[in-house]
C-alpha cells in the first residue's frame, strides 16, 4: 500500500480508503449491513494497509435525518486491535443542527455509537450555502475548537456537493481546517467543487479526500459500449475501475480516494491499484485515453451547459443547472439502473421548487447563458424525461 501525508496533521494515509457508506447487505436492505461479510472485508483492509475510514451518522440508515448503522456496526468491528491502526473519520449531520447544543448531542452520540473516546478526522456534512450559513451563525467553528480542545476530535473539516466554488472557497477560508472531501473523478473534473477547488484547497495545505471516484460504479461498470472499447484497445490492461482510480492518484493535491467497496473482490483489486499509483506517474498517452473516453461520454451530453450559473437565481427556485446534470446523466450511461438511480436522484434531491417541472417558462435565464441554451424547453424534456413514473 503506498502512503500520503495529510499536510496539516501529519497522518500517513493509505492511497485508498474505505468507503463505509456501500458495505455489502442483507434483503438488498441498505440499512440491514450483512456484518460477517462486511466485518471480513474491513479486517481484510486494514490487514493489506488501509488505514483511513469514513463513515457518517445517516449511512446505511433509512433517511439523512434517522441515525444509520454504519457508526455502530464500526463499533463493533474495530474492536481490539483494529481500532488503533486506523483513522476514523465521521461527520456532523448539518441539516439536523438546530442549535449549539444540537453539535455536542450528535458528537457525543456519535463517539458512543462508534465505540471510541475521539474521532480522528470530524468533518460536518455535504456543506451547501444553506447549510453553512446556519452552522456559522450557531458556532459551528467555536464548537470545532472545543472539541479538538477536549480531545473528542483530532481534525476537523467539510465534505462538499454545492455546484458553487465561490461558496467552496470561502469555506475554505473560514477555518482553519485540514482537510476537505470533495466529489471528484475524471467526468466530474469541473463539477462541483471540481480541479480548481482541489487546487485552491491544497494550496492552503488541506488534504483533500475524494469521494465516488467511480461515480458510485458509473464509472466502472456501466459505460457505454464505446468507452469500454477505448479502454480495451489500449495498454497496460486494466478494468474501467481501474483507469479512474489511477487517473485519480496521478493528482498530487489528492490524499486519499475512498471507494465504496461492498464486494471482496472490488476491494482487493482497488487495493492491487493503491500499491504503485503514485502522483504525476501517469503517461501521456494514458492520459490521452482517459481525455478520449471522456469526450464519448460527452458526445452523449444532451445539453451543452457548463454549470457557470450565470441563468441563477431563478425567480421560482428552479435549479437549472441541477436539473440539466440529471438530464445529460440520464442520456449518458447506457445502463437501465444508472437511469433510474438519476430519476430517484432528481425525485429526491431536488425540492419540488428546484425541479425542472416548476418552470412558468419567464425565459429570463436565457437572457443570461453564455451558451445560449433553449432553456425553458430543455427543462421541459428534463421535466418529462426525469418523472419517476416513467
Ligand atoms: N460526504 C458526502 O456527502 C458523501 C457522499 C457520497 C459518498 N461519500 C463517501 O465516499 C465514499 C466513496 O463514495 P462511493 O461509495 O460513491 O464510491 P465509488 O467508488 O464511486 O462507488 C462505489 C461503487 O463502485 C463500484 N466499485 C467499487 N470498486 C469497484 C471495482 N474495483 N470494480 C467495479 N466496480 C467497483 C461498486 O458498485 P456496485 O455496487 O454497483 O458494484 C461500489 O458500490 C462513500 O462510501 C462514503 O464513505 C460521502
Amino acid at each position: 500500500m503506498l502512503y500520503r501525508k495529510m499536510p496539516k496533521s501529519g497522518d500517513k494515509i493509505s492511497a485508498l480508503g474505505f468507503g463505509c457508506m456501500r458495505f455489502p447487505v442483507l434483503d438488498q436492505d441498505p440499512s440491514k449491513i450483512d456484518e460477517s461479510k462486511a466485518t471480513e472485508m474491513l479486517h481484510y483492509a486494514i490487514e493489506q494497509g488501509v488505514n483511513y475510514l469514513d463513515t457518517a451518522f445517516p449511512y446505511h440508515g433509512t433517511g439523512m435525518g434517522e441515525p444509520g448503522n454504519s457508526e455502530p456496526f464500526l463499533g463493533k468491528a474495530l474492536k481490539g486491535s483494529y481500532r488503533k491502526k486506523i483513522k476514523l473519520a465521521s461527520k456532523l449531520p448539518s441539516w439536523s443542527i438546530q442549535s449549539r447544543k444540537d453539535m455536542d448531542k450528535y458528537l457525543n452520540l456519535q463517539l458512543k455509537r462508534l465505540d471510541t473516546d475521539c474521532i480522528d478526522y470530524y468533518l460536518l456534512h455535504t456543506l451547501s450555502v444553506d447549510f453553512w450559513a446556519n452552522l456559522k451563525k450557531l458556532g459551528v467553528t467555536d464548537f470545532l475548537d472545543q472539541a479538538i480542545k477536549d480531545g473528542k476530535i483530532k481534525h476537523a473539516g467539510f465534505s462538499f456537493h454545492d455546484n458553487s466554488k465561490t461558496l467552496f472557497k470561502e469555506i475554505v477560508d473560514a477555518y482553519d481546517w485540514t482537510l476537505c472531501q470533495i466529489q471528484y473523478n475524471y467526468l466530474d473534473e469541473h463539477y462541483q467543487a471540481g480541479k480548481e477547488g482541489m487546487q485552491y484547497a491544497a494550496n492552503k495545505g488541506m488534504g483533500v479526500v475524494v469521494m465516488e471516484p467511480l461515480r458510485g460504479g458509473s464509472l466502472a461498470t456501466k459505460l457505454p459500449d464505446a468507452a469500454v472499447q477505448a479502454f480495451q484497445e489500449v495498454k497496460p490492461e486494466r478494468t474501467p475501475a481501474e483507469w479512474s482510480l489511477r487517473w485519480l492518484w496521478n493528482h498530487p493535491e489528492v490524499t486519499v480516494i475512498l471507494s465504496g467497496m461492498n464486494t471482496m473482490a472490488h476491494l482487493q483489486q482497488n487495493i492491487k491499484s493503491a500499491n504503485d499509483a503514485k502522483a504525476n506517474e501517469m503517461p501521456g498517452k494514458e492520459l490521452e485515453t482517459i481525455e478520449n473516453v471522456k469526450s464519448i461520454l460527452h458526445e452523449k451530453v444532451r445539453v451543452g451547459c457548463t454549470s457557470c450559473g450565470y441563468c441563477m437565481p431563478c425567480p421560482v427556485g428552479v435549479h437549472i443547472p441541477q436539473n440539466f446534470s440529471y438530464l445529460n446523466d440520464f442520456y449518458r450511461f447506457d445502463d437501465k439502473q444508472t437511469k433510474s438511480h438519476t430519476r430517484i436522484m432528481y425525485s429526491r434531491l431536488l425540492s419540488d421548487k428546484e425541479k425542472a417541472s416548476a418552470c412558468v417558462e419567464c425565459g429570463k435565464c436565457e437572457e443570461h447563458c453564455p451558451q445560449h441554451i433553449p432553456i425553458r424547453e430543455k427543462l421541459k424534456e428534463a421535466s418529462e424525461t426525469l418523472l419517476l413514473t416513467k
